[in-house]
């Protein structure tokens, strides 16, 4: 798989920003009069972030982005391609990606866009940034990728557990630390389906749930088939199985999928050798890797890569050159499934991969407190002044009101003093 000509490219960087609130889905569920087991095992969710009027998709795309630079000593003068995936931007025209552009003081010598499609988005930009490199175009510059997402369904709404938000920046380069990924065993699939969509007047998704699981399940099928070709015997090299988890239990219904496309018969859980044979592999390639996604929820275009981190932090030496597949779905729809490589340096920055102590701090609502969060976001954006201290924001960026019809941002705290990277 490794190319003798070409230097290996991949993941060189990676980082996460969260809302600083959560709700556990224990108080939703006994708010929306659910057993707690439905959300806490049948979906498999403990707690989903949830965003205050002043934390919005810029801010948590540029807060992920500035600590990836930071934390891995990216310079920011080496960026040539920013690109925001996102399904929650905050203006019909104007990229999120040019505000991050600004904030993070990148150089004017770069290519500065925002993809849509779903959960897909930033994969997308993960693949177009492949490509800039391998084609040559980028010079020795980096891309600078970020998922930033605020997923709402809306209150009293069967998508209402599986609500998130938050952003995964990823630099992209050559020799990359982290991870490889070959675009040689990238595949691609989109099929038009009205799986889950958000009309241009609607601040909430719309959602055929039990259709959309369909939906992702026969994309998962169709893009690893373009994907290996045939090549099923990789499955059994792989470390890791990562797959976009809007839910936690997605993940389990994806690697049966998994399995039966490896095997090439259904796999029945009610027998009890094939559950056996699941669960080993569930608990091996699966399961060590959602923690992260159990304790934010849904963050749409980075959920597939908070899977991802959470894989990053625990690697080990050991694992270099181990192979991990990585399933990426947008509704709609649209999916990619790739094969990375971990990097032998890896395990270094293992640490520098961490967000639990961050994800530890978040201040915990009630369900009074979440309900009216979500009604004053919902107003936040025609909002002149809103001030960041009201919703316990002292620290980072925040969105503090529209005036004469543009977004305004400011640093705050000690990031006041130091605003560009
Ligand atoms: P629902 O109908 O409320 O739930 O909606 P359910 O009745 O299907 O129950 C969910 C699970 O809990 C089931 O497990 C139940 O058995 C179990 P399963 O059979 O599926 O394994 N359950 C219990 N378990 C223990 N104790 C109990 C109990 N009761 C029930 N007492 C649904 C669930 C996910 C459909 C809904 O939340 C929804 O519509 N969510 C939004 C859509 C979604 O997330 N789709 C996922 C695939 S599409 C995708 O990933 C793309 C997306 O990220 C968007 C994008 O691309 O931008 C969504």
């Amino acid at each position: 798989m490794t190319d003798s000509h070409h230097p290996p490219v991949g993941i060189d960087a990676l980082a996460l920003a969260c809302p600083k609130a959560f709700i556990a889905m224990d108080t939703l569920a006994e708010a929306r009069g659910v057993p707690s087991a439905k959300y806490t095992q049948g979906l498999g969710q403990e707690k989903m972030a949830i965003a205050s009027p002043v934390e919005d998709t810029v801010t948590l795309a540029t807060a992920a982005a500035r600590r990836a630079l930071e934390t891995f000593d990216v310079d920011p003068q080496s960026i040539g391609t920013l690109i925001v995936g996102t399904e929650t931007g905050v203006d019909h025209s104007k990229p999120v990606a040019v505000y991050v552009h600004e904030l993070l003081g990148l150089p004017e010598r770069c290519r500065t866009f925002e993809t849509k499609h779903a959960c897909y988005g930033a994969s997308a930009g993960l693949t177009t940034s492949l490509d800039w490199i391998a084609s040559g175009r980028a010079r020795g510059q980096k891309a600078l990728v970020i998922a930033a997402d605020i997923a709402s369904y809306g209150l009293n709404t069967p998508g209402e557990p599986t609500q998130g938000a938050g952003a995964v920046a990823m630099v992209i380069g050559e020799h990359p630390r982290l991870l490889r990924i070959h675009p040689n065993t990238i595949g691609d699939y989109t099929r038009q389906v009205m799986d889950f969509w958000r009309p241009l007047y609607s601040k909430y998704a719309l959602a055929d749930g039990h259709y959309s699981i369909e939906c992702y399940l026969e994309a998962l099928a169709g893009a690893r088939a373009a994907a290996l070709d045939g090549g099923d015997e990789v499955f059994d090299e792989l470390l890791a199985c990562l797959y976009h988890v809007p839910f936690v239990k997605m993940a389990h219904k994806a690697h049966r999928k998994e399995l039966e496309c490896v095997h090439h018969r259904p796999f029945d859980l009610d027998t009890a050798d094939d559950q056996a044979r699941f669960d080993a592999s569930y608990q091996r390639l699966v399961a060590p890797w959602l923690s992260l996604n159990a304790q934010v929820g849904n963050i749409y275009t980075g959920s597939l890569y908070l899977a991802l981190m959470d894989l990053i932090r625990q690697s080990q030496a050991s694992w270099a050159d181990r192979r991990v597949s990585l399933f990426s779905y947008g509704s709609g729809c649209g999916a990619t499934y790739m094969l990375g490589q971990i990097a032998p340096s890896a395990h270094q920055w293992a640490g520098h991969c961490d967000p639990q102590a961050d994800l530890d701090q978040r201040r915990r609502l009630s369900v009074g407190e979440y309900e009216a969060m979500i009604a004053a976001f919902e107003r936040a954006e025609r909002a002149e002044k809103l001030d960041p201290s009201d919703w316990g924001v002292l620290e980072g960026l925040a969105y503090v009101g529209t005036q004469d019809h543009q977004r305004q941002y400011r640093w705050l705290g000690r990031d006041a003093l130091t605003p560009a990277v």
